[in-house]
């Protein structure tokens, strides 16, 4: 679905990413794992078009978009869950979702969508009239999954989309990720939590100061030394 190979970028003439390639297979989540300020967030900015490439290319389902801006991106299928949920918190519930489906991708299947979302978390019903602002954090993590949602992405990204939570409300996050799987939505997760995201994914790539430092199958890198010392303490 994804191919980034040998992307750099970075912040006026500070580098960031120095040169990372990265596949997400269609169907699958692929984590991004990595410390504080190892780039995560940078790379799915890169991903999303909201930061130029210096070098390298990005392809979508083999079509190469990384010169493109990500309005046209968004069009293409990329959605992104920023980190910090980043929703409209003087704006309703109801119309967060609706800014969600402003691309014209977005238009088939609108309301259909609209009513899955409702399923998908029945909380944002309850909440449709309610100022954004005012939802609790898991609240509004769930309506920055649903805002994505509404552009009918084939590619979501998602950064950190359980920082900050309760485990159950984490857990629940996890699940509907699960289920958007089984759907079919192929789904790149940036995460610090690197025993949940392995728990979750189907692979994943360990990022180290801008640069992929290990990747493979979530099952191989649990029993990988340098993953057990380095992220998960033992
Ligand atoms: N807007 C910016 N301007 C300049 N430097 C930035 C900017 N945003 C991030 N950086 C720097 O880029 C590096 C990578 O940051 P990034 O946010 O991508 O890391 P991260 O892996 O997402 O970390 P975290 O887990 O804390 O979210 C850091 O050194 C950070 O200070
Ligand atoms: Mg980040």
């Amino acid at each position: 679905m994804l191919a980034v190979a040998d992307i750099r970028a970075g912040y006026g003439a500070v580098g960031i990413l120095h040169g990372i390639s990265f596949d997400a297979p269609k169907g699958r989540i692929t984590a991004l794992v990595g410390a504080n300020g190892a780039g995560k967030t940078t790379l799915l900015r890169a991903v999303a078009g909201l930061l130029p490439l210096t070098s390298g290319t990005i392809a979508l389902e083999g079509r190469h978009i990384g010169a493109e801006p990500a309005n046209r991106r968004v069009e293409a299928g990329i959605a992104l869950v920023p980190e910090g949920r980043l929703v409209f918190p003087s704006m309703s519930v109801a119309e967060n979702l609706r800014l969600g489906a402003i691309a014209r991708r977005a238009r088939p299947g609108m309301r259909e969508r609209l009513a899955a979302m409702h399923e998908l978390f029945p909380r944002l019903l309850e909440r449709g009239s309610q100022a954004a602002g005012s939802l609790s954090g898991g609240e509004q993590q769930m309506l920055a999954i649903a805002r994505g949602l509404m552009a009918r992405p084939a590619l979501l990204l998602l950064d950190e989309p359980t920082l900050g939570l309760a485990p159950a409300m984490a857990r629940l996050i996890f699940r509907t990720l699960e289920r958007l799987r089984e759907d079919g939505l192929t789904i790149v997760l940036a995460e610090q939590d690197v025993r949940s995201a392995f728990a979750l994914a189907d692979g994943a790539y360990v990022v180290e100061n801008g640069r992929i430092a290990l990747s493979g199958r979530c099952e191989d890198l649990l029993g990988d030394a340098r993953v057990k010392s380095a992220y998960l303490g033992i």
